[in-house]
């Protein structure tokens, strides 16, 4: 099993359309995979919202965290090969409960620890890096760090880093940057150019082959509560996020 957290404190950069088509991607190439949504705005939730049973909403990863239900009463089949364990704002709150008590940041990883099912767990994280992020960071394998192609997408990222180095060498050593994305990007722009040739510099071959390109489909499919693969599965939208799962398995193996 490996977890995959996602994760950049930058609101609004790609992360939760990642995950989505992340972990819908991996499920239709056949691996086993569970999108967990550790923002307690459950745009992941939403995202895939359709296919969510509403009447099992009260149980998510509020439940799983605060010890009210097991991750099998929180997890919910999807799709073939796709669960999702739900969010809900009730995850808001969590900070403040678990914060007093001594073993908080471990806590998703105690839960997690008893799930066998899964091949890839991709974790759907908050614009924060509080509680919840150091949670994801103490639980996973790898850090997938989306970046939007633009001129301040580097400005926090240090923070981001020094934090990642802080868990790796305090709770987590074998925890790993998987890659880092670069999202909504725009080909005819200069800048978008620009930036990807500073990140380079900075990221190396951490750097993903495959840009995620700027595209009305993906930013539409959410609103039906379905991934980009049935939304439009001839956009390009479709065709990068494809790709990144390919990359993704390939680094992993
Ligand atoms: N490649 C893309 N092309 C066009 N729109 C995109 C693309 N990726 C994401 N979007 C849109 O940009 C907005 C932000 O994306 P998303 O919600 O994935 O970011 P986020 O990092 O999860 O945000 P938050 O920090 O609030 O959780 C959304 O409206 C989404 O539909
Ligand atoms: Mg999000």
């Amino acid at each position: 099993m490996k977890v995959i957290a996602v994760i950049n404190q930058k609101g609004g950069v790609g992360k939760t359309t990642t995950a989505i088509n992340l972990s819908v991607g991996l499920a239709r190439s056949g691996k086993k995979a569970l999108l967990l949504d550790l923002d307690p705005q459950a745009n992941a939730t939403s995202g895939l919202g359709r296919k969510v049973a509403e009447d099992k909403n009260d149980y998510g990863i509020y439940e799983l965290l605060s010890g009210q239900n097991k991750s099998n009463e929180t997890i919910q089949a999807i799709e073939k090969n796709l669960w999702l364990i739900p969010s809900s704002k009730d995850l808001a709150a969590l900070e403040m409960e678990v914060s007093q008590t001594g073993n908080w940041h471990g806590l998703l990883k105690q839960r997690l620890g008893l799930l066998n099912e899964p091949e890839f767990i991709i974790i759907d994280c908050p614009p924060a890096l509080g509680v919840l992020t150091i949670n994801a960071l103490t639980a996973s394998d790898y850090v997938l760090i989306p970046m939007q192609a633009e001129f301040y997408s580097l400005e926090g990222i240090a923070q981001l880093i020094e934090l990642y180095k802080k868990i790796k060498h305090t709770h987590n050593p074998d925890l790993a940057i998987l890659g880092v994305l670069l999202t909504m990007f725009d080909n005819r722009n200069t800048l978008s150019k620009n930036v990807e040739d500073e990140l380079k510099k900075y990221f190396g071959k951490l750097l993903f082959n495959v840009k995620i390109p700027r595209n009305v489909r993906l930013a539409e499919a959410p609103s039906y509560g379905i991934s980009i693969y049935d939304h439009d599965k001839w956009s390009k939208g479709t065709k990068a996020y494809k790709s990144l799962v390919k990359e993704v398995i390939d680094r992993v193996n």
